[in-house]
Formats: C-alpha cells, structure tokens, sequence
C-alpha cells in the first residue's frame, strides 16, 4: 500500500473520518559539512523520501498522535509542562510551541503520520518531521502567515530546546524550502539563498547507507560546535565565516590543538562548498568530485566525525573510480553521498555491496537520489 494510503486508514480507524494531508522531505548536502553554524555556506536538496501526516483540527486543546512506524499513541496538552515522555512525541510538541512562542496560533488536532525517510542515516528523518508538523500548522491554524524561514527556525528551536541537539539550520531549511531539481546554495550568515537546477548529465547521485546508527542526541556533535565557538570567541569575531587561515595562525599557540583542527576543517570547507558551486557553473565535474573528496578526508581526520565503515565506503568508492564521494550529513554514522557516472554505477554498487559484506557480515543499503519538492500541502 502506498504511504499515504496507509496513513489515511490508520487515521480514519483511530480518529474516525480524515484529515488533510500535509508532508515533508528528507535531505541530501552536495557539500558544506559543519558549516552551517559557523555561518558558512551549504548546498543542500531536499529529496523524494518523506514524513507524511493525516491531520484534522479536534476542537480541544489537546494533541493526539499517533505513528504507524512505531504503532505507538501520544497526547499532549499545549501548555510548557504538558511536554510528552516519549522522544518522538517532543518533536511535535517542540514544534506547537515554538508556533506559540513566536505568536503564531495553535490549536489542538489530531494526527497519524508515518515516513520512508531511514532514520539514523543522515537524511534529517527529524527536520523532516518538524518541518512537515510546522507547515501543517502555519497552514491550518495561521492562514501560512509565518514565513517559511521561521518555520525552518520553529524546526531548529525544536532541536535545541526539546531533543538536545544544538544543530545548524541546514536540514530544517532544506526540508521547508526544497524544490524537484533544485540544490540550493545557502548562506548561513545572511540566509540568502539561491537555487542550481541539477541535472547532470551521465551522471548521478547515489548515497550508500552504512546502517551505522547515528544518533546526534548526547553526541559529540554539541562538542564540535563548541570547539568552533570557542575558537571565534579567540578570534574576536561572530562565527569562523570570518576567519581564515592566517588569523587561525596567529591564535595557533593559544588554542587546544583540537580546537584548532576542528576550525581549520571549517575554514577550508566554507571555500569548498563556493568552488564546488564554481565548477558546477563550468560544467567541471572532476573538480567537484575531487573536492567532495577532500571533504571526506578533512571530516574524517580534521573534524574526527567518520567512522571505520564510513572511511571504508570511500575507499571503495575511490577503487571503483567513482567521481566523487564523502560522508554526509553529522557524521558518526550513517550515509556517504556519492557522485557516479552512469557506466560506472553498477559496478560500484556490486563491489561496495560485496566489499562491505565481507568485512561487516551485512550489505550496506542503497539509495538513489531524487531531488524532490520539499514541505507543502498535499492535494
Ligand atoms: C546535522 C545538523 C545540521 C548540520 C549537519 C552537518 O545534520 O542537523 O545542522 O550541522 O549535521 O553539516
């Protein structure tokens, strides 16, 4: 049964009648790793796997949920102390107040939801969530007055002030501004931003998932944000945007030598992320293969977030002549995202499941990419 179909029965069997349908998207990042905090640029597309919910205001002040792919219920009241005991819950309850905290109405509804976004592989199942829940609700309860920038902020806040994670902006933005055939550059200092169609001929994107679970809560992600910070403060300024490899010199022998390898990974990908954007224009795909590459390495031995079995899908990619390829997304886990000419792809995908098998006892899982419309109203 398709998805959405599965959610409208299982809302019509827990709440009687049906809801209106709302989504949003799962994400992929060409490049512009830990940047997004650091006020760098990232590029970003939001792709075809999603979390969708049924959804129908009750007339109460209540919320109640309920998750097919966890078959589990929730209910909650709008007030700060109502939060839910259950993680997945807090996501939506985040999201409800942070509406509320920014002025925006919320009143109570019912919802089942459910997503084929993997979660734990990098792909933001989480953002995707939150997006879809703060569109829905904009939509429903405020006339999609609130900005679809301050629903991408609505998702972050939810992050950071309900499940732990200080994370960027990237995921939620991607999420809510996601467009089919688009990557978007952004800006994470001015958030301008800017859309690349992206079609690349002979060509495609595939990510190959290491099912390492990955999980941002209590991670060293918050740390990595704090050597960043910390570095700034060093240097007197805002975020690591403004710095470069002279200034990090000069605070070189007053710093940790963590804190300095963390913010020179930043510094360097910050660039990385205009000259892939550059060679895009020109139609120089080795050039962004190799910087994706370079990526890989200075996330995996600069910014210390790669793991054994991300390390070694890389390698193969490298040995199966494969354009570019890098881990995506927080890292310690999850997916590398991989650029293949079209005669390469089958081999690469044999060998890495081969590979990969051998060394790991279970094949790693594959996922095409389909860059895709990100949160709307579905009719
Ligand atoms: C996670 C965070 C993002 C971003 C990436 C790393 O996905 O949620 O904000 O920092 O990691 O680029």
């Amino acid at each position: 049964m398709e998805l959405k179909d599965k959610i409208v029965k299982a809302f019509a069997e827990h709440f009687g009648g049906e809801g209106i349908l709302f989504a949003s998207a799962g994400r992929i990042n060409l490049i512009g790793e830990h940047t997004d905090y650091n006020g760098g640029f990232v590029f970003p597309g939001a792709i075809d796997k999603v979390i969708m919910a049924d959804i129908r205001p009750n007339g109460t002040d209540k919320v109640n949920l309920y998750s097919l792919d966890l078959d589990e219920s929730a209910t909650f009241g709008l007030n700060e102390e109502d939060a839910p005991a259950a993680q997945w819950a807090r996501y939506v309850f985040g999201v409800c107040r942070e509406t509320i905290k920014r002025g925006g109405t919320v009143k109570g509804f019912d919802a089942a939801f459910a997503g084929n976004v993997p979660l734990g592989a990098g792909l933001s199942s989480s953002a995707a969530l939150e997006s879809c829940f703060a569109y829905a609700v904009n939509d429903l309860f405020n006339d999609n007055k609130i900005e679809k920038f301050e629903l991408a902020k609505i998702g972050q806040s939810t992050e950071h002030n309900y499940c732990g994670v200080n994370c960027g902006i990237m995921d939620q933005f991607a999420s809510v501004f996601g467009k089919k055939n688009c990557l978007i550059r952004l800006d994470c200092r001015s958030l301008e931003y800017e859309y690349f169609p992206f079609e690349i001929d002979g060509y495609r994107l595939v990510l190959v998932d290491s099912v390492v679970k990955h999980e941002l809560v209590d991670s060293p992600y918050n740390k990595r944000r704090q050597s960043c910070e910390r570095v700034a403060s060093r240097l007197g300024i805002e975020t690591l945007r403004d710095a470069d490899m002279e200034m990090l010199e000069s605070v070189k022998n007053e710093i940790s030598a963590e804190d300095y390898i963390r913010a020179k990974f930043v510094i360097e990908e910050k660039e990385r992320v205009l000259d892939v954007c550059d060679a895009l224009n020109r139609g120089d795909i080795d050039t962004v293969g190799r910087l994706m590459y370079a990526t890989h390495d200075g996330l995996s031995r600069d910014y210390e977030v790669s793991c054994e079995e991300l390390d070694y899908l890389n390698d193969i990619a490298k040995e199966c002549g494969v354009t570019g390829s890098r881990i995506m997304g927080g890292g310690f886990g999850g997916c590398t995202i991989n650029l293949v000419a079209n005669d390469k792809y089958d081999h690469f995908i044999a060998t890495a499941k081969e590979k990969f098998n051998a060394r790991y006892g279970h094949e790693p899982k594959i996922y095409d990419v389909i860059i895709s419309d990100g949160a709307r109203r579905c009719e």
